[in-house]
């Protein structure tokens, strides 16, 4: 007796003879599955749709769409589903393809209600194996992600206690960002977590430059200038890992200096091709750089701020973008 360890295994069966039908209703019933049949695949469709089957059992030449076409459909939105196909003597090459195809077996007719029991759990336990395997696969990455953003972060705070007039910057700068994006319709949670990332790290690339550039008094020459610039492009190299789970951050850090009229670096992109995220850094990091002390003046205030982002609207900044700063510019941090 063959044992059946999910319980009461819920089975589609898509068969036109109703003597093979009946047979497997009544056979399955015994075991202790549960039973829907049905006589076409298109009624077998439908049944996919309406309820969540564990294994679908079909007749191979049924009429109209066949038992193959019904596998393809079904393969377009379940790999995994158990499907076994019964079929008659004149078509086993076309069955032999169906396993091709994403069968998991072919039985020739009239088939035992033993064997089609026992090709069911030996795809039903598969299907279990695949699912775990990649449940440890989706932790391993998660795991390995966390890591990675913990060490990123160590990097973050390496580069800002350098430099005590950059201290929280990133946050800050991560914080604003993510206030005003909330602001823009249509935003959902994996867009608002890659702009927060992509604001937090945006000059992550600056661990790159020389510190006898990074912190120079007086203003840069063109070669240092060059220099400077570089750490987009170096930010975007060192956030390669995350591209698998949050590909727009390597994009956003690229383009954090893009400016709305195509005159920024590094790409000279312009308009809505410089990805969201950075248009929304580029108002943030501005406004905070104003209202921080820097070593050559003190803190302006949020009211100086708001001045200068609307005189660079449409040109250093995106003019969509600055009437949601205006909107919620009070409620962002300022020193003064
Ligand atoms: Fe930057």
């Amino acid at each position: 007796m063959i044992q059946v360890k999910t319980e009461n295994p819920y089975v589609l069966v898509v068969e036109d003879d109703p003597d093979q039908s009946a047979l497997l209703e009544r056979g399955l019933g015994q075991r202790g599955f549960r039973v829907t049949a049905v006589r076409d695949a298109r009624s077998a469709l439908h049944r996919l749709t309406l309820e969540r089957f564990d294994a679908v059992v079909s007749d191979l030449g049924l009429p109209g769409m066949r038992g193959d076409e019904l596998l393809r459909l079904i393969r377009n939105v379940d790999q995994l589903l158990p499907f076994i196909m019964l079929t008659g003597e004149n078509d086993v090459t076309t069955a032999v393809k169906s396993v091709r195809d994403g069968a998991d077996e072919y039985l020739m007719k009239p088939a035992s209600v033993a064997s089609v029991i026992q090709h069911i759990q030996s795809a039903m336990d598969r299907r279990a194996q695949t699912n775990s395997d990649e449940r440890r696969l989706r932790d391993a990455d998660l795991a390995e992600l966390k890591a990675f953003l913990t060490g990123v972060q160590a990097l973050v705070n390496s580069l800002e206690t350098k430099d005590q007039y950059t201290r929280d910057h990133s946050k800050k700068v991560a914080q604003i960002a993510l206030m005003m994006a909330r602001e823009i319709p249509g935003m959902n949670n994996d867009r608002l977590r890659e702009i927060r990332i992509g604001a937090w790290l945006h000059d992550i690339g600056k661990i790159g430059i020389p510190l006898t550039i990074l912190h120079k008094e007086g203003p840069l020459n063109a070669e240092e200038w060059e220099e400077v610039k570089k750490h987009t492009i170096y930010g975007a190299r060192i956030l390669e890992p995350l591209s698998k789970h949050y590909p727009e951050v390597q994009r956003i850090v690229r383009h954090e200096h893009e400016r709305w009229d195509g005159k920024g670096y590094p790409d000279g992109i312009a308009g809505t091709d410089i990805p969201l995220g950075s248009r929304l850094i580029m108002i943030a990091d501005t406004y905070d750089a104003i209202c921080s002390t820097r070593p050559y003046r003190a803190a302006m205030t949020r009211e100086d701020a708001l001045k200068v982002i609307l005189e660079g609207s449409g040109t250093q900044f995106d003019p969509s973008l600055v009437p949601v700063f205006e909107k919620t510019y009070r409620d962002f941090p300022c020193a003064t």
